[in-house]
Formats: structure tokens, C-alpha cells, sequence
């Protein structure tokens, strides 16, 4: 099994690889293909759940979706993302609210979306036993400040602010950072900045480890980004399938006798 030593350990060594997974079936495909670290993004607010961004998604949303992902997960670290508000808001609800991802759902690890509001938080965290991976960048729980999803970091003063970030966290104990959607050379310099390991989103390739949304990446999404890449046509396969599925029912074809059971005393019903 992966723990938050082994990811921490491969800053600067080998590379990490970290994708999102929101259920059994699709955690049990990402863990098996030997993916180091499952993210039970609150991306799924947006991805899975119908909504336009992951502002509404709580706690006992996250905490369902944590589950399924940690039931189905062998050797992959997992680690629960923190919805709006669930953290900052004052110490004792984070707590509680980090606390059932690990006590009550199986998770290795929370991901706080990251500011100076969380610095002394990942601190406290880790000192109680949860470990913490950052998120710098853009953090999408921002977007009614940012009016969309913007690059971030693209101007010195802000590139300076995600650095000091970024070692403020490593201080506090968190043990990596994500970096989203911010310039390649900002990503490299936080990275050779840190011994923890950076995981980038829309961040170049010198971070120590890559993420991508499971959707994006295996083509399901309708649309993804374009940091992201598809490295499967899901959609597609699935629409065929559907498809293939709609055809049979309706020509008859489906159900056919291999798929049909008939029970001999069952005669005389009449
Ligand atoms: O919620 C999420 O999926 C994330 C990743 C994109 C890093 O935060």
C-alpha cells in the first residue's frame, strides 16, 4: 500500500501520478493500473453530480464518494478533497470535518485548497495525525472571486505570493502541493524550492508528479481543458454501447435464449 512517505519520498526522484476517481468501479481501474495516489476531487460536484462548478458539493457528498473510492483501492494512496467551506470556517468543524475522511471512510490523506487561511490549519492537521497535500494556483473553490478559471501566478508579485505559499505549507507539515494552472517556469521554480513533491495540473512538466481528472482523461468529459488530455475515447464507447444496447431491446435480439432462464415445474401456473 502507498502511504504519504512513499509519495513524499519521490520528490526529485521518481515521478508521481495522480488521477481522480469518484466511485468503486473507476478507483478499482485507476488503483490496478498502478496509479500512486487517488484524488477523490470535489471535481466531482461538476464531473459526476451535475453542477456548474464545485461550489455546492458537501461533506456527506465528499464522505460517500470517499468511500466507495477507499472500498474499492488496494495499493493507491487516497486522498479526500475538502469541499467549500467544510475548511477555514474555525478550527474545531475542520478538524471534524478532515477527521471523518480518515476515522469514518478510509482515507490516507486530505487536500485543502490552499491560502494563508490554511496555513496554521495544516499544522494543526498533521499534528493531529491528518495528513495534508496543498493546492496552489488556481483554486477552483475561488471562482465567484476569479469571475472564471484564470491563470494564476502570471504576474511576478503573484508568482512571489505562490512561492512564499507554497514554503509556508511545506513548513506547516503538508506533504506536497498541488499546483494548478500556472506558468511551467513558476511550477519549476516552486518545485526546485521544495523537498516536498509538487503535483501539477496545467503547470508544465517539471513538477515531480502530473494530475488529470479521470473524466478528461479517458475521454468521457464532454469537454476538458486545455492543460488536459485525452488518452481514451470512453465517450465514444460508451455512446456505441448504448447504442448497440437501445437496437437489440427494440429489434428483439435482447434478451436471447443464452440470456433466459426457464424453470420446468413452472408448468402448471395457470
Ligand atoms: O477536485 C479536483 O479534481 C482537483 C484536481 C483537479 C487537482 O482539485
Amino acid at each position: 500500500m502507498t502511504t504519504v512517505r512513499d509519495v513524499r519520498a519521490k520528490a526529485g526522484e521518481e515521478t508521481i501520478t495522480m488521477l481522480t476517481a469518484y466511485d468503486a468501479p473507476t478507483a478499482a481501474i485507476v488503483d490496478e493500473a498502478g496509479v500512486d495516489v487517488i484524488l477523490v476531487g470535489d471535481s466531482v460536484g461538476n464531473v459526476a453530480l451535475g453542477y456548474e462548478t464545485t461550489i455546492p458539493v458537501t461533506v456527506d457528498q465528499m464522505a460517500g464518494h470517499v468511500g466507495a473510492v477507499s472500498r474499492a483501492t488496494e495499493e493507491a494512496l487516497v486522498v479526500a478533497d475538502m469541499p467549500f467551506l467544510s475548511v477555514g470556517v474555525d478550527e474545531r468543524s475542520s478538524i471534524e470535518n478532515a477527521g471523518r475522511m480518515l476515522k469514518e471512510e478510509g482515507a490516507h490523506a486530505v487536500k485543502l485548497e490552499s491560502g494563508p487561511h490554511t496555513v496554521e490549519l495544516t499544522e494543526k492537521l498533521v499534528q493531529l495525525g491528518i495528513p495534508v497535500m496543498a493546492h496552489l494556483g488556481l483554486t477552483p473553490q475561488h471562482v465567484n472571486q476569479y469571475g472564471g478559471y484564470p491563470r494564476q501566478g502570471t504576474d511576478q508579485e503573484a508568482a512571489e505570493r505562490i512561492l512564499e505559499l507554497a514554503r509556508e505549507h511545506e513548513d506547516a507539515g503538508a506533504f506536497s502541493l498541488v499546483l494548478e494552472h500556472v506558468p511551467a517556469n513558476l511550477a519549476a521554480e516552486v518545485t526546485a524550492a521544495l523537498d516536498i513533491p509538487t503535483i501539477g495540473i496545467g503547470a508544465g512538466p517539471d513538477c515531480d508528479g502530473q494530475v488529470l481528472v479521470f473524466h478528461d482523461a479517458v475521454g468521457l468529459s464532454e469537454w476538458t481543458p486545455s492543460f488536459s488530455k485525452q488518452f481514451g475515447n470512453a465517450r465514444a464507447e460508451m455512446e456505441a454501447a448504448v447504442a448497440d444496447y437501445v437496437e437489440a431491446v427494440e429489434g428483439g435480439s435482447f434478451p436471447a435464449e443464452e440470456h433466459s432462464h426457464e424453470e420446468s415445474d413452472l408448468e402448471e401456473l395457470y
